[in-house]
Order: structure tokens, then sequence, then C-alpha cells
């Protein structure tokens, strides 16, 4: 690229840098700079971030706000397409074919210092302790206990037209798309509407069958997930109307959407998500509450009621946080595991795969995730003696059947974990390890269940030396395909 540019550098940096990106092909994120112009610095965008902070007489170039964010709270997003001039008389934005752009300045409102990890030893550890705080940043402003309502306008789309979709198709990857599988539930459950998930690597390239009358809902983290980005183009071609759940203002996701439900988890800078998946689960309970209400398959009074418990949850999650201690005790006893099963069912079986995904990201132990109901099929031949295995069991209506699970990975001399919210029953006496949670409605256990799961990982792979923040081979966001 450096040599492309300099082809054509007779023409001035700014105009060599346009002509080089037109010839380029794939993504691209360019901060380029050249003696025979020492005063200017010409970035250019085609799918990677680049952000432009702008300071006290100084412009950095980023690709990520929080970068930036010690020096300067203002900040400039490039698009796809677009190309940025910073030169002592102030920065300009133009497309690649020449075309002047309007330059819109966002301020930032995250802390320099909540970037910083506060006496955590991690700050993997601290984005797990400021659960109940971002839970309630997101819920905060939108929901009402009286009369009883979810106000969502940032959805871009009014209830007359919510009332129209007949179905939603939730896309994510990752973490994120653990939140999606649970946001099927809640949207089947509680909107009454039929809800397909898809991994969105999977969707851009299976040719799904949509149209105006699905609502697509991609969920992330960044906003800048490659994958999801396409799943969402591959959506609008065909006409489906496109929101978002993100944790990142002025993201490309965020740009690319109708509307936008923000997750205000703040800055997460553990690569193993945490605060921001408790936070999307949360977005997702009010949008499914949002679309139950105005399609009336819920009651008023329903929406107040699950609106109230949603209240009590940053509560709960700080009574479950006290007890960490616990927590690092049942890690203690199964840190040296080489392998591990997590099982739950219903709408609990997407947080057994997010507890797996949490343990292998950070720890590198081999660890999978099964609904209950399919142990029989597969993972029950891998379990023994040195298998810890880990069950959700709560008040739902599969409870019964997760105590069978119980009774059989016990039967084969399994290190039996249970994460209850009834650590008295009687079934309970089969598992060497119990921790319990707070009752809730069975809507919301998802968001206390992640908690102890979050936890579990972090000390399993703090005993086992690991680097916690920045575990090998992966990327807080990725971008690329
Ligand atoms: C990466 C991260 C994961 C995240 C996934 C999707 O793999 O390491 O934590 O869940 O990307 O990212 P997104 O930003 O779209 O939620």
């Amino acid at each position: 690229m450096a040599h492309l540019v300099e082809e054509y550098l007779d023409a001035g940096l700014e105009e060599a840098v346009r002509r080089a990106v037109r010839k380029l092909k794939g993504v691209f994120a360019l901060v380029v700079i050249s003696s025979s112009a020492p005063e200017l610095i010409v970035s250019a965008r085609n799918g990677p971030p680049l952000v432009i902070g702008m300071g006290e007489g100084e412009y950095l170039v980023a690709s990520d706000v929080p970068a930036v964010l010690g020096l300067t709270r203002k900040v400039l997003h490039l698009d796809d397409g677009q190309l940025a001039v910073i030169s002592p008389q102030g920065a300009r934005m133009t497309d690649f074919a020449g075309k002047r752009q309007p330059l819109r300045v966002k301020k930032i409102t995250w802390d320099a210092t909540m970037a910083e990890k506060d006496g955590f030893k991690h700050f993997m550890l601290k984005e797990i302790y400021e659960q109940p705080r971002a839970v309630t940043d997101t819920f905060r402003g939108r929901l009402s206990l009286e009369p009883g309502g979810v106000f969502l306008d940032e959805l871009g789309l009014k209830p007359e037209r919510l009332r129209r979709f007949k179905k939603v198709h939730l896309v994510a990857c990752g973490t994120s798309w653990h939140a999606a599988l649970v946001g099927k539930f809640l949207i089947e459950g509680l909107a009454g509407m039929p809800a397909e998930v898809d991994w969105a690597s999977e969707y851009r390239y299976r040719d799904p069958i949509t149209s105006r009358d699905v609502l697509t809902v991609a969920i992330s983290q960044s906003g800048e997930t490659a994958d999801t980005l396409a799943a969402m183009r591959e959506a609008k071609s065909k006409s489906s109307p496109v929101v978002s759940i993100c944790n990142v203002v002025g993201s490309m996701m965020t740009r690319g959407s109708k509307g936008v439900v923000y997750t205000h988890a703040g800055p997460e800078i553990g690569v193993a998500s945490t605060k921001a998946f408790t936070t999307q689960l949360t977005a997702l309970i009010l949008l499914a509450l949002h679309l139950g209400q105005v399609r009336r398959h819920l009651t008023r009074k329903q929406v107040r009621e699950l609106g109230a418990e949603l209240m009590r949850i940053p509560g709960k999650m700080e009574s479950i946080l006290r007890r960490d201690a616990d927590i690092a005790a049942i890690a203690r006893r199964t840190a040296r595991a080489s392998n591990y099963l997590f099982l739950g069912r219903g709408i609990n079986y997407p947080i057994a795969l997010e507890g797996a995904l949490k343990l292998k990201e950070i720890s590198y132990i081999h660890a999978e995730g099964y609904s209950g109901g399919e142990m029989k099929h597969g993972p029950i031949a891998l379990i023994d003696s040195k298998m810890p295995v880990l069950t959700l069991v709560v008040h739902d209506k599969v409870r019964q059947k997760m105590t069978s699970n119980m009774e059989e990975a016990q039967a084969r001399g399994a290190t039996l974990i249970a994460i209850t919210d009834d650590g008295r029953h009687p079934s309970m006496h089969k598992a060497e390890e119990v921790f319990t949670v707070p009752r809730t409605s069975p809507w919301l256990y998802p968001l206390l269940l992640s908690l102890p799961l979050q936890l579990l990982a972090y000390h399993v792979a703090d005993i086992r030396g690991c680097d916690i923040d920045q575990p090998r081979n992966l990327a807080k966001s990725v971008t690329v395909e």
C-alpha cells in the first residue's frame, strides 16, 4: 500500500492516498504520513474502525475510542469509504472520490478512569463486579412501573409497524450469539412471536428467507464485527428492517441500523465479555416486553410485574458477588481438570453454553455446554471421575429433568456442581458443590446464573496463571472475516 501511494505522490499526499485506496480490494483502516508532506496525516477506512480524537491543540488517530480517552472526549468516526485529512488548520473529510463530507463530532461520556482497573487484579474481575450498575444503567429510563410500560423509542419503529412483523431473526457472533439464544426464548415467550437465531457468519451465506415482515435484530458488543455487519447487509438487501443492540455509540453497526437499543455497559476491556453480555440480556428483556406490550400479548400488569422484578436484579447480583469466595473454592477444586461439562435447559441452556465458552476462552480447559436433554446423546460418554459437570437447576418446568441429569452424572462419578436457586432442595445432596442464587422470575434467571459462571471461569484461569484479560489467539472485536 505504501508503494502504491508513492506512485501517485506527485499529486500530493492527500490525492495520492485517495487514488491508492480506490485501487485497494478488501478491508483496511489506514493512517498515512510522508516526509514529502510532514504536516499532514491522512487516514482512510473501509471496514475496520477508525476514530479521530480531537484534543487540545492536537489530533489523534486510533482504532477505538478508549485509546484516545485519556486525552480527549471529542471524537470523529470515519465511515466506510471516507478519508480524513489532518493538518495544522484542522480536520476535514471526503469520500474516496474527493467529495467533501460533513464532520460529525461526538462527545464521549465515558470517563477515562472508568477504563482503569480500579484496584481489581484484572479488568475482567472489575467488569464482573460492575454488572449491577451496568444492568441498572441499561434499564434505567426505559422502564416505568406506573402505569407499567417499556419505552424504546430508539427502535425507530412505531407500534403500528411493530405489530405487523410476523417473525424476528436474531443475528450475532460469540457471546452475543448466546444472548441472542436467550432472546429467542424471551421474544417467543413474552411477545408471542416466532424467533430464529443465526450465527451471523452462517446467516450471511445461507441465503436466508426473510422479508419486510421479519424484524432483524443484530446484537454486538463492539458494533464492528465483520460477520454481523455482513448479516445486517444481507437482511437489508431482502427488505427486512434491521435494529441493533450495541454497546458502542457511533460504531459501524449503529450507523447501519434503523434503531439502536444501547447497552450501557461502559467500556469493556477484558477480551472475555461479561457485563456486555448481561446488559445485552437486559436489552433483550426490554425488547421482548416492548414487543409483548405493543402487540398486546402481555397485559400492563404483566409488564409491571416483570419490570419490577428486573429492577430487583441488580441487588440480587450484588448478593451473588458478595459470595465470590464460595465460587473461588469451587474453582480451586476443579482448576486442574482437562474437560468440563456445563448443562442447562430451556432459557438457561444458552447460559450453559456461555459458561463453557468463558471457561475455554480464558483458562484453555476444554469445556462443552449442552442442553441437559442432549446429554444422553453423546456427552455422557465423556463423563468419568475426572470430569466436573456443572448443572443449572432452578424453579422452572425443567427442574425435574435437570435433577435426572445430575443423577446420571453422579452415577458416573463426575465431580458434580449445582448452581441453583434452592440449595436446600433434597436433590442437592447429590451435588458435591452447591452455589445458591436468589429466586427470581423464570425469564430472568439467565441474568443471575451468568455471574457464578463468569466468576468460576475467572478463578480457574487465575489459579492456572493464564493471561486473563488477553487470552491467547482471541481479539476483543473481530473486524475481519
Ligand atoms: C470476539 C470476542 C467475543 C465476542 C465476539 C462477538 O470473538 O472475543 O467476546 O462475543 O467477538 O463480538 P461482538 O462485538 O459482535 O459482540
